[in-house]
């Protein structure tokens, strides 16, 4: 008989521990088992549920423990129900699991007695934020319970004290269709008596700038606040009161804000708004329909980044360096100014000329300004916006410190649950900054950047980016929301807006890649997280997308013409042209069809839909077909000759033969040799080509790109100080300049999507079935590095891998959570499968010291990391070629060649300067 620690209280749905509020009224379970005996394997569950009638348990036979069914009768508005497990092998069972609570918040529209109300004439787009005003008499409250969301973003205060702790409530969503409130407990902020509630609205996303088009007001131009305040007194008698036209308005402090231009306050007034004329309000019809609760955690402060340098520019301004491009605000101390002195902060992810560098935000003048009040101490820091910045320049506030000054990270507060280290630091501060990035591109919507007058929910973005969100933060609430968002944004042909939510309205927005985020994102999130829910959500979405790009490839089944952004980026597209990609736009589009027809086939299989995955496994197919037919050759060459065409071909079986297979991963790997080992792919190939070229066997092709330093590569902006991930592989130019294109962020995302090869294959710590129910552990150890390791808090609990080597043995530590299995491929070894608990394995150490072998072909030299390292220096030095790159443009055509012709091949071009000093340093090397 096995046994067990107790399971975890348990989680609901996508949420952490307890939740008031939750959206639905059968919301799913799961748990964690901490420890269990080595033959432990669950078999059965108990659940028990607490509700008014006294609690009731249900006993499932099953080993599933992750998003189970909710056991009892569903939930009605505002229920609440005390939750606890306890699991079995066979015999006893485990002790109970700690309880959770949790609380249904309104589940129909009908709950709301309250009405959305705007200030008459207060709040206009030029003028200052107001406060909305309602006071009420009320019981003593033994629950307290507010509800409330708004037109714009909010703050409250209930009696003088802040509710709860999250900021830009209520986030973005597509509001016509989905938006978002929020339900807090206030019991402890309630008072027997008169009460005040004060809620001041800031334009946000509802009513602020949104876009590069420089337009604002998409959702409307008046400002609006629902709430809902409810009271449960000592006889369990429920007392409501809300929003109504009894509420009053007033201007706040804030006199101007928003998201990307920044917030103006005036610190000498009121900032809750006083006792100033009070506006009526005008009670607005809005759908409560479109009310839902929140699937993932807010946005809140999740972290303070004190001022590392405070520096004089060469014009002589005060600029604060945080050390870390982070989004948020800065809070800063000052005193001893006179009343109404204006202090202003601007903000900048770089420097230019040891000036702040803002050209990359555009039109965002990302500028905070105060007018003191003239205190002996004031906290000056803004609400109701946010920058993305790792520099900030002050003026008019005298003499600054850097205690004076700290960075607030915002963000949705995420958990995290994924971490890689490894022997090579620039390779773990890549990782940081990727981490970095997705904290700041995670402000509620999965964004681009999050600094310039854009920070838009780019489909493409998120679509390859998600399998690394999924590993580093706990996303499944955070993008099970945004899903919903694309769907409900989603044309009635299935055409897929490239930004969700959607604000640039293209009437027929079809782009490969961008799009393909409906098929993908959910597929991502089922393998990650087991949800299979997401399947069944997202299934007529991810179906309308394949549909329409079947429609619009027609009989030839080759989706071509028409706009595409393509391999958006590839590094050799020119600044102002990042069209420009080797890979032609048609062969990455239909490509893509036939990635995502996969994957709904799939999806439906894996919802019993039978007949729907057959179809669009006949789709697929077909389109496979017309892709090898009019794309590839019969030696498995492709058009376009480039890596991001082979890296989709040899990752989504797009390659008929064998022979069409190998052809394809010799070009590839070639390609890669023929950049010098540099990057040569944009948003769509950069997170394939490593996997692609393992996949071939090429590993040490993979490895010298991944840990390439010289521009365009990874590694390069880690060189150069990067602390995020930037857009552009040179966003900052090898000279220290900013990229002269007009997009030049340096917080995206896309490129850092490579970070999950990083813990599936450098560390080895791969989901083996959804939700990581079994773990594919296959650690790729490369002589680049003696050690890596990666640690995932899959749903089942905390899995790891770690792997050192010392040039005899190769060690593994694995880690499996209780409920999940690992299959374990270690180099040079049999496959085997092992259950939960901690293993180690000592095996040789498949980088052991090989005999020197004397290089037969050119290629050969290009492998040969040493060999490859002395004839780029000799070449460079002897003034014959300038860089890497130049000598592999150079050798390229002689890969074949015998490596003691690779002198004599430098020159095909004719010159004979530096000939001579190449054949006596090189010769001795190449020839036998
Ligand atoms: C964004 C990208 C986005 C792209 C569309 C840019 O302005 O910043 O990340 O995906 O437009 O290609």
């Amino acid at each position: 008989m096995a046994r067990c620690t107790a399971p975890s209280s348990p989680r609901f749905e996508h949420h952490d521990g307890s939740v008031v509020g939750i959206g639905m009224a059968t919301p799913r379970l799961s748990w964690t088992i901490a420890e269990a005996d080595g033959g432990f394997v669950q078999t059965a569950y108990e659940v028990e549920v607490t509700r008014s009638a006294g609690p009731r348990v249900f006993t499932v036979e099953t080993a599933d423990q992750v998003l189970v069914p909710w056991p009892d009768a569903p939930l009605g508005s505002r229920d609440v129900a005390g939750v606890r497990v306890r699991v079995r092998h066979t015999g006893d069972w485990s002790p109970w699991s700690p309880p959770s609570t949790v609380e249904a918040g309104l589940l129909s529209p009908a709950d709301w007695t309250a009405s959305f109300v705007s200030p008459r004439t207060l709040a206009g787009l030029q003028t200052p934020a107001p406060v909305l005003r309602g006071r009420c008499t009320l019981p003593a409250a033994a629950v307290g319970r507010l509800r409330l969301t708004a037109h714009g973003v909010y703050e409250a205060r209930l009696n003088g004290h802040r509710v709860g702790d999250e900021v830009l409530a209520p986030g973005w969503t597509s509001y016509p269709h989905r938006l978002r409130y929020q339900t807090h407990d206030v019991t402890d902020l309630l008072r027997a008596g008169d009460n005040e509630l004060e809620v001041v609205l800031g334009n946000g996303w509802f009513r602020g700038r949104l876009g590069f088009l420089g337009e604002r007001g998409l959702y409307g131009d008046r400002l609006a606040l629902l709430a809902q305040l409810e009271v449960t007194d000592a006889d369990g008698e429920r007392h409501v009161v809300g929003t109504d036209k009894t509420w009053t308005a007033t201007e706040s402090r804030v006199l101007a804000d928003d998201l990307y231009d920044g917030q103006r306050t005036d610190l000498r007034r009121p900032r809750w708004g006083g006792d100033g004329p009070a506006d009526p309000v005008d009670v607005v019809p809005v759908d409560l329909g479109v009310l839902v609760a929140p699937d993932g955690p807010p946005v809140r402060v999740t972290q303070t980044v004190p001022a590392v340098a405070v520096t004089r520019s060469p014009s002589g301004a005060t600029i604060l360096d945080f050390g870390q491009v982070l989004v948020g605000w800065v809070r800063l101390r000052v005193g001893g100014l006179p009343a109404g002195t204006e202090v202003r902060v601007r903000h900048a992810e770089v420097l230019d000329g040891g000036e702040l560098g803002t050209r990359p935000l555009r039109t965002a003048r990302a500028t905070d300004t105060y007018l003191v009040a003239g205190g002996e101490e004031e906290v000056l820091e803004p609400a109701l916006t946010f920058h993305g910045f790792r520099y900030a320049e002050v003026s008019g506030a005298g003499e600054l410190s850097r205690a004076d000054a700290d960075a607030l990270v915002i963000g949705s507060d995420l958990r995290r649950t994924g971490w890689f280290s490894c022997s090579e630091p620039t390779l773990e501060r890549f990782h940081d900054n990727v981490v970095w990035g997705l904290r700041g591109n995670t402000v509620d919507v999965p964004t681009d950047c999050p600094q310039r007058d854009e920070r838009l929910g780019w489909t493409g973005d998120i679509q390859v980016f998600s399998p690394t969100a999924a590993f580093l933060f706990d996303v499944g609430g955070f993008l099970t929301s945004w899903l919903a968002d694309l769907a409900a944004d989603q044309r009635p042909d299935g055409s897929v807006p490239f930004v969700v939510p959607d604000v640039l309205h293209d009437p027929a927005p079809t782009a490969a890649a961008w799009g393909d985020a409906a098929a993908v994102v959910p597929w991502v999130l089922y393998e990650r997280t087991g949800d299979v829910g997401i399947l069944a959500r997202q299934l007529s979405s991810m179906r309308g997308w394949v549909d329409r790009l079947d429609s619009l490839a027609g009989e030839s089944r080759l989706w071509s013409g028409g706009f595409q952004f393509g391999d958006w980026l590839d590094p050799s597209a020119p600044p102002d042209d990042p069209f420009a990609a080797k890979t032609a736009p048609d062969v990455v589009a239909t490509a893509h069809l036939i990635r995502s027809a996969d994957l709904v086939a799939r999806a439906a299989e894996v919802l019993g839909r039978d007949e729907a995955a057959e179809h669009y496994r006949t789709v697929a197919a077909a389109v496979r077909e017309a892709f090898a037919r009019e794309y590839v050759t019969a030696g498995g060459r492709l058009l376009s000759d480039a890596p991001t065409a082979y890296a989709m071909a040899l990752q989504w079986d797009l390659l008929p033969t064998p022979g069409q297979r190998a052809g394809a991963q010799r070009r590839l790997a070639d390609l890669v040799r023929a950049s010098g080992f540099h990057i040569d792919t944009g948003f769509v190939g950069t997170p394939l080509v490593t996997d692609a070229l393992v996949g071939g066997g090429d590993l040490d092709v993979a490895y010298r790109l991944l840990l390439q330093t010289s521009c365009p590569s990874w590694l390069y902006p880690v060189t150069m100080g990067a602390t995020t991930v930037w857009e552009r592989w040179d966003s900052l130019l090898p000279d220290g300049s900013i990229n002269p294109g007009e997009m030049t962020s340096f917080n995206h995302y896309a490129l850092g999507a490579v970070a999950d090869w990083l813990h599936r294959v450098v560390a080895g710590l791969a989901p083996g079935a959804p939700g990581y129910r079994r773990l594919l552990v296959e650690p790729r150890p490369h002589e680049a590095l003696t050690s890596a390791a990666a640690r995932h808090v899959t749903p089942y609990g905390e899995a790891s891998v770690a792997w050192e080597r010392d040039g005899e043995v190769l060690s593994v530590d694995v880690v499996v959570p209780v409920g999940a299995d690992a299959v374990v491929r270690l180099p040079g070894q049999d496959e085997l499968t092992v259950g939960h608990g901690s293993h180690r394995w000592v095996v040789p150490d498949p980088c052991r010291e090989q005999p020197h072998r004397t290089p037969r072909t050119v290629r050969d030299v290009f492998d040969d990391l040493a060999l490859w390292t002395e004839v780029v220096d000799a070449t460079a030095a002897a003034g014959v070629a300038a860089d890497e790159t130049a000598v592999a443009k150079r050798l390229t055509p002689f890969l074949d060649f015998p490596a003691g012709d690779l002198v004599e091949r430098l020159f095909a071009h004719g010159r004979r300067e530096g000939h001579d000093s190449l054949v006596r340093q090189l010769q001795p090397l190449l020839a036998p």
